[in-house]
Parts: structure tokens; C-alpha cells; sequence
């Protein structure tokens, strides 16, 4: 038994000489998504650690072999959606990131339950769920109409730059006209001067310019 427990004692030690990777590497402004004040601290305990560059290891993340089932969800949770550099990639990757995110924040498949059982203030409330879920939402609209073209199939067509809270619409042989987001039931509504424009779908959106009725149109490119 004496020797049976030493061979225990020495494997112990020894795999904590194995190497692994806990580097946080640097965020990358130009990709980062920008995170609001409100949604910060919700998303930083919730889903940070795995999720961006900027993961706070923990305490027991030093001993093998909890550590390699940490650091391997760190860098799974990295490969899937990573905040720190989220306009990497291809933009209609992050259309379904942010789809699932929405629906795991829900769900309450995300954050993994082995994480809240030492993050007990990552399990999160209804509120913290529908603000990170409303932003996800808000963040999705930008991404899939960033920069699009729209056209209602009769000869009128419009562009249109989502970024945040404001829209660029640019229509042919006028100034572009920036609007603001408002909120409203019936859908996404930007609005200013004498333009609103309302999103409706991924596709599909209703724009009316000075008097004239919504239009509907559909996205070109
Ligand atoms: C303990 C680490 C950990 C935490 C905390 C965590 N995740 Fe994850 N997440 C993962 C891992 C690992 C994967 C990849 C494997 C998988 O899909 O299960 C993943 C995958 C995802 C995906 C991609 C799923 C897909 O189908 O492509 C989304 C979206 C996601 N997480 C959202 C979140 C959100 C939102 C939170 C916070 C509310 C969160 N995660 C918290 C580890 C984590």
C-alpha cells in the first residue's frame, strides 16, 4: 500500500510539470465588439472567461488535471465565439454566433453548469438574461445589415450602414440622411429628419422618405 501511494504521490506531481496554455493574448480594438456599460458586468461573469481574450483563471485552473479541462474549454469557448476578436472572421459566421448565443442565454445552456459550480453569480437572473439577449439581438442587427443594399425590385434602391444605435441611409440623388435607433413594438425603427426605416427581417425591411408610404424592399447583395 506504501508504494502504491508513493506512485500515486509522484504521478500527482508530475503532471503538474505538463505544460499548459493559460495566455490571454492581446484584444484587438479594430475586431473587439464594443460592450455596453449596462451588459458588461453580466457578460464578464457569465461568459467572458471563456469567451474573450481577457479570462480570469482561476485559483484551481493551477492544479492538473483540473486545469486541462479548463484551459480546454477556454480555448474551445475561444474557437467558437470570441468577443475579443469578433469581426475576425466572416460576418455571416458571427450571424449564427450570435443566433445561438441568443438561444443558449435563454436556454440557459450557456454558461456551462461546470462553470457555475464555482461561479455561483454566473447563473444568471431573467433580467440578466433578456438584456444580454437584447443586446446579442442589437449586435445581430448590425451584422446583418452593416452595409447593405436594398432595392424594392421597381427601380427604387437605397443603402443602408447599421453601426449601433445609428443607421447611414444613402439614397440615390439625395444626402445621406443618418437616423437614430428607437424603440418601438412592432420592430427594429430607425428614425430622423424625414426618413424611418424599419427592419424587419434579415432581408426584408419598410423605409419612408418625407411623405410618402413605407416601402417595402429587399436586401440586393
Ligand atoms: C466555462 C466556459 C464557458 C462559459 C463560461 C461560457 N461558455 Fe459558451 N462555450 C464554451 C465552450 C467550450 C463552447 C464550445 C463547445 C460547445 O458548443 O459546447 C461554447 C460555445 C458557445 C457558443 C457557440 C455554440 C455553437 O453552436 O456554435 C455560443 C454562442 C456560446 N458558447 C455562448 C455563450 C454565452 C452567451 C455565455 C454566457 C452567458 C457562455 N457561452 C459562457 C464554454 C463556455
Amino acid at each position: 500500500v506504501k508504494k502504491f501511494l508513493l506512485i500515486l504521490i509522484v504521478l500527482a506531481v508530475g503532471i503538474q510539470l505538463i505544460p499548459v496554455d493559460k495566455t490571454n493574448p492581446p484584444v484587438d480594438r479594430q475586431t473587439a465588439l464594443e460592450i455596453p456599460k449596462k451588459v458588461e458586468p453580466i457578460l464578464r461573469k457569465a461568459c467572458m472567461d471563456c469567451h474573450s481574450n481577457e479570462t480570469v483563471w482561476p485559483w484551481y485552473s493551477a492544479v492538473a488535471p483540473i486545469s486541462w479541462s479548463v484551459a480546454d474549454h477556454v480555448h474551445e469557448g475561444r474557437d467558437a465565439l470570441n468577443f475579443s476578436e469578433f469581426y475576425k472572421g466572416q460576418r455571416a459566421k458571427n450571424t449564427l454566433r450570435l443566433r445561438r448565443a441568443i438561444e443558449m442565454t435563454y436556454s440557459g445552456m450557456m454558461p456551462l453548469q461546470s462553470y457555475l459550480l464555482a461561479h455561483e453569480d454566473a447563473k444568471l437572473t431573467r433580467d440578466e438574461k433578456e438584456t444580454l439577449a437584447e443586446w446579442f439581438e442589437s449586435v445581430l442587427v448590425e451584422v446583418e445589415h452593416y452595409d447593405n443594399r436594398y432595392s424594392d425590385g421597381k427601380g427604387f434602391s437605397f443603402v443602408a450602414k447599421v453601426r449601433g444605435n445609428k443607421a447611414l441611409i444613402s439614397i440615390e440623388g439625395r444626402e445621406d440622411t443618418e437616423v437614430e435607433y428607437v424603440k418601438t413594438p412592432i420592430g427594429i425603427k430607425y428614425s430622423g429628419a424625414d426618413v424611418i426605416f424599419l427592419i424587419k427581417g434579415e432581408n426584408e425591411v419598410y423605409i419612408s422618405v418625407g411623405d410618402k408610404e413605407y416601402t417595402s424592399c429587399k436586401k440586393t447583395k
